[in-house]
């Protein structure tokens, strides 16, 4: 099978890991059908997926993960550059050699009784300039069905690869070599042991003892984030955890807006969001990640290399996101969500009324009494993009989509107005710097905590943040600033004292890209206040929803006190980049603290 790989580099990296890793045999991926149905029959035999109901859910499994296994590891995840340096503060960094002699330690013989799946895929449309190509091994076939959901795969990208052609080498292991005649586990895992590892300058990805989400799909985190933020540093673009998405006006005008928000915090929801203002429409080009590149034109252009959703299912229901209910209405894969009497899958926020009788995530009886949730908190679905009904013609274009606005945002309970502009594209920069959330369930520790999350980037940023903040400054230099996409912060997530969301959020957002699609027309619809442009007074379109006059003012509030606060704290957190923090972000920092007076 090896023997018949036309790329010799390809050929040999699979010879060396077979011979590290020990597998019982070697498939090698041709992304077809027939393979996938063949994998999922064997998964369910084994107890890793359950078939759902083909009536309810066409062609569609569910996965329980092991308990221990269950989100995002950022403690486990390694950025081994040559010098500690060039991580920077807010990555963990181990000397290569070393984490290299620990690897390979690990993964010796992990594929004992197991098949060695070799994985080709590619990171946007096949063949296109700005995609990139990825060969993953895996011991599991759970990442096989995932991938192939998740990225276009198989024996396409191999040909396209050709004898001499470039690749990520992107090495996964459950980490659960099997003895003769052991029986296989479900979920296989070593959560101990667990190492998600990237080597930037070799531009090699190795993760070890995940089978989950970002530890174990390796093309989407590992590859299309970190490995590819080093990339576009290195030739000039911008690799981002954005969600992209074409906004049409009544008058049939379309724009096409990124947003950065950090984990489970809106991102899928606003892609796809089903607008509740007549004659304005949002279609989705990408839920999770953005690459963009300045066009022949100037304009920032915005390609999704996914090609489907791997997106969070507590809170997805008909009301808040019916087009993710759409997307994974079948052919879709489930994990760790709840499973009802009839085959079907359930989670909290599904339905209004909670089912009488679940099986719960971890496979036990569930009533509504229950003490614990029936799926878990970072339960998700595998859906391909090109189910979701409002899909853009323009998702799958080689080119890209021009840019007009690029959105930060945040859970962030108080202080962060709903929306507003920055004054150009450094004091944008710092709009993306000084995104601050509270952690979710999407990574492992504890939840609803503040911290900084800068750009949405800190767990995905391949190389020092201080120097990433640099590269977004730079920006300006490679093309008229002018074409540049203008910059906002928003916030779905304030409350009111008595511990209430004040924003219904969801389909009503569209107001505020209402508002910001008005301005990026010049619209003299924003008045300048210390923190940057709000909307004017009525400028952004409340029109019937039942908010009252308190609320809309609570809303936009600037306290004073509280940005003085965010301003010192701010100066803290970014005191720690050091000689790497950029001389333009001081300045916007010392701007604000002027302006506050
Ligand atoms: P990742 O896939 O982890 O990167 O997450 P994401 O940014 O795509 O987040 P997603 O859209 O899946 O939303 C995560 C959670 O936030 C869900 O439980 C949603 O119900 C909730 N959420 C999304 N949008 C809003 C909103 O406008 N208001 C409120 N209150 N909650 C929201
Ligand atoms: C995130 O955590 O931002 C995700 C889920 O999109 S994962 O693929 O697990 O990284
Ligand atoms: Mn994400």
């Amino acid at each position: 099978m090896i023997e018949t790989l036309q790329n010799q580099k390809l050929a040999a990296w699979i010879h060396d890991m077979v011979e590290l890793l020990e597998p019982a045999r070697v498939h090698l991926c041709d992304g077809s059908e027939v393979e996938y149905q063949t994998l999922c029959q064997e998964m369910v035999k084994e107890g890793t997926f359950i078939h759902l109901n083909e009536a309810m859910r066409p062609n569609s499994f569910l996965a329980r993960s092991n308990p221990k296994d269950v989100a995002r590891m950022e403690h486990r995840t390694f950025i081994c550059s040559k010098k500690e340096e060039d991580v920077g503060p807010t990555n963990n960094w181990c000397e290569p050699k070393e984490m290299e002699t620990e690897l390979r330690r690990l993964f010796k013989g992990a594929m004992h009784g197991r098949t060695l799946y070799v994985i080709p895929f590619s990171m946007g449309p096949l063949g296109s300039e700005i995609s990139h190509i990825g060969i993953e091994l895996t011991d599991s076939p759970y990442v096989v069905c995932n991938m192939r959901i998740m990225t276009r795969m198989g024996g396409d990208v191999l040909d396209i690869l050709g004898e001499e052609g470039e690749f990520i080498p992107s090495l996964h292991s459950v980490g659960a070599p099997l003895k003769v005649g052991e029986k296989r586990e479900p979920w296989p895992c070593d959560p101990e042991n667990t190492h998600v590892v990237h080597f930037p300058e070799r531009r090699e990805i190795w993760s070890y003892g995940s089978g989950y989400g970002g530890n174990a799909l390796l093309g989407k985190k590992c590859f299309a984030l970190r490995i590819a933020s080093v990339m576009a540093r290195d030739e000039g673009w911008l690799a981002e955890h954005m969600l992209i998405v074409g906004v049409t006006n009544p008058e049939g005008k379309k724009k096409y807006f990124a947003a950065a928000f950090p984990s489970a915090c809106g991102k899928t929801n606003l892609a796809m969001l089903q607008s509740t203002l007549p004659g304005w429409k949002i279609e989705c080009i990408g839920d999770d990640i953005a690459w963009m590149k300045i066009g022949r034109d100037g304009r920032l252009y915005a390609i999704n290399p996914e090609a489907g959703f791997f997106g969070v299912a507590p809170g997805t229901s008909n009301d808040s996101n019916p087009n993710a209910m759409a997307s994974c209405s079948q052919n879709s894969i489930f994990t760790n969500v709840a499973l009802s009497p009839e085959g079907d899958v359930w989670w909290e926020g599904m339905t209004k009324e909670k089912p009488p009788h679940l099986t719960d995530w971890l496979g036990s009886p569930w009533t509504p009494d229950s003490p614990k949730t029936a799926a878990h908190p970072n339960a998700r679905f595998t859906a391909p993009a090109a189910q979701c009904p409002v899909i853009d013609p323009a998702w799958e274009d080689p080119a890209g989509v021009p840019i007009s606005a690029i959105l930060f945002g945040g859970r962030r309970g108080t202080t962060i107005p709903l929306v507003y502009e920055a004054f150009d594209w450094d004091h944008g920069t710092f709009l993306g710097c000084s995104v601050s959330s509270e952690t979710t369930a999407a990574a492992t520790g504890e939840l609803g905590k503040l911290r900084h999350d800068p750009f949405a980037m800190l767990p995905f940023c391949g190389y020092n943040m201080g120097d990433y903040f640099a590269h977004w400054l730079s920006m300006t230099k490679r093309t008229s600033p002018e074409k540049l996409p203008r910059i906002y912060s928003v916030n779905w997530f304030r409350k009111s004292p008595d511990g209430k969301f004040l924003w219904p959020g969801f389909g009503e957002n569209v107001r505020v890209l209402k508002w910001i699609f008005e301005r990026t027309e010049g619209e003299q619809n924003g008045e300048k206040s210390p923190i940057g442009i709000l909307p004017k007074p009525r400028a952004l379109d409340f029109t019937g929803l039942s908010l009252t006059d308190e609320q809309k003012q609570a809303l936009f509030a600037i306290d004073r006190e509280a940005w003085k606060k965010e301003a010192s704290e701010m100066e803290d957190y970014l005191s720690q980049f050091g000689a790497h923090l950029p001389e333009g972000i001081k300045a916007q920092l010392s701007q604000l603290k002027e302006r506050l007076g």
